[in-house]
């Protein structure tokens, strides 16, 4: 089983030995892990000699109305799921290690971080960029990991190791999808059978768009309209679908094969909120 850490000191003396003997890779997460989370570690251990997970329901990144207190958690499941996946040490410390009282510093991404969900959900990005900058200056990992199912928060990552010099690779690794296409998330715990039904046209939504693009279509306002519409077939609501440059996020109104662009979704399936995105 993977050592736990609990402390800045514990993860800091590990990374530092563990730097002597080879690359050290890092894998942040919220824990509850599913295969999405196990595909970054085994990807973590494919290209380092040396992986931490850290366990963390960041409480910053969440707002005053949602999900910080009921998002689940499960640190012996996590732990066996680590341990198979190749990750040797979990830092998973208390909010007090990470917020210490007198704790008044953020880090905070301009442009990157202000559309899509950064728009829906005030200060989210904030404590992210914060939480992650964190967890990077205790291990100091030669690279970290990220996924692309939260595509946004992968940007503002990427913009935060640049512009900070943290000296870090940062990874994206692609969305890992159950067979029938849902994105793997930990809120889909909250999804009820029926419901888990219903989610599934967020993606029949943004493949419909993929192809449409693929037939020739290049007007946003038509590619958001096949999304609306998959969405509306299964009474999800809509928070947004929006076509955005891949590179900087800004909303497009048309695409085109010469310059990369990415659709985002977020919706509701009764009270939980999804969210998903694609290579168009
Ligand atoms: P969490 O939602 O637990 O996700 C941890 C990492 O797993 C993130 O990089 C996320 O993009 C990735 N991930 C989640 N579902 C995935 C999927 N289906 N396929 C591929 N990767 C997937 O994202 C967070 O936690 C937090 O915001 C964090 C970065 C840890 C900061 O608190």
């Amino acid at each position: 089983m993977p050592t736990v850490l609990r402390t800045v000191g514990e993860v800091s003396a590990w990374s530092e030995r563990a730097r002597r003997e080879g690359r050290v890779a890092l894998v942040p997460t919220m824990g509850f892990l599913h295969e999405g989370h196990l595909t970054l570690l085994r990807e973590a251990r494919r290209r380092a000699e040396r992986v931490a997970a850290t366990v963390f329901v960041n409480p910053k990144q969440f707002g005053p109305n949602e999900d910080f207190s009921r998002y689940p958690r499960d640190l012996e499941g996590d732990l066996r799921k680590c341990d198979s996946a190749g990750a040797e040490v979990v830092f998973a410390p208390e909010e007090r290690e990470l917020y210490p009282a007198g704790f008044q510093t953020a880090v905070e991404v301009g442009e990157l971080s202000r559309g899509l969900c950064g728009e829906r959900r005030p200060g989210h990005f904030r404590g992210v960029a914060t939480v992650v900058t964190k967890l990077l200056c205790a291990v100091r990992p030669h690279l970290a990991l990220f996924g692309e199912k939260d595509y946004q928060q992968l940007q503002v990552i990427r913009a935060l190791a640049r512009d900070l010099d943290l000296g870090v690779e940062i990874v994206g690794v692609p969305t890992v999808r159950e067979p029938d296409g849902l994105a793997l998330s930990s809120r889909n715990a909250y999804l009820s059978a029926e419901d888990r039904k219903r989610a599934l046209a967020i993606h029949r939504g943004m493949l419909a768009a993929k192809q449409r693009v693929g037939a020739g279509g290049r007007a946003v306002r038509e590619l958001v309209d096949l999304v609306r519409k998959s969405l509306a077939s299964e009474g999800l609501r809509e928070d947004y679908v929006e076509i955005v440059d891949a590179q900087t996020l800004k909303s497009l109104t048309s695409v085109s094969p010469e310059r990369p662009s990415r659709l985002l979704v977020a919706a509701f399936v009764g009270s939980t909120r999804l969210i998903d995105n694609i290579a168009l």
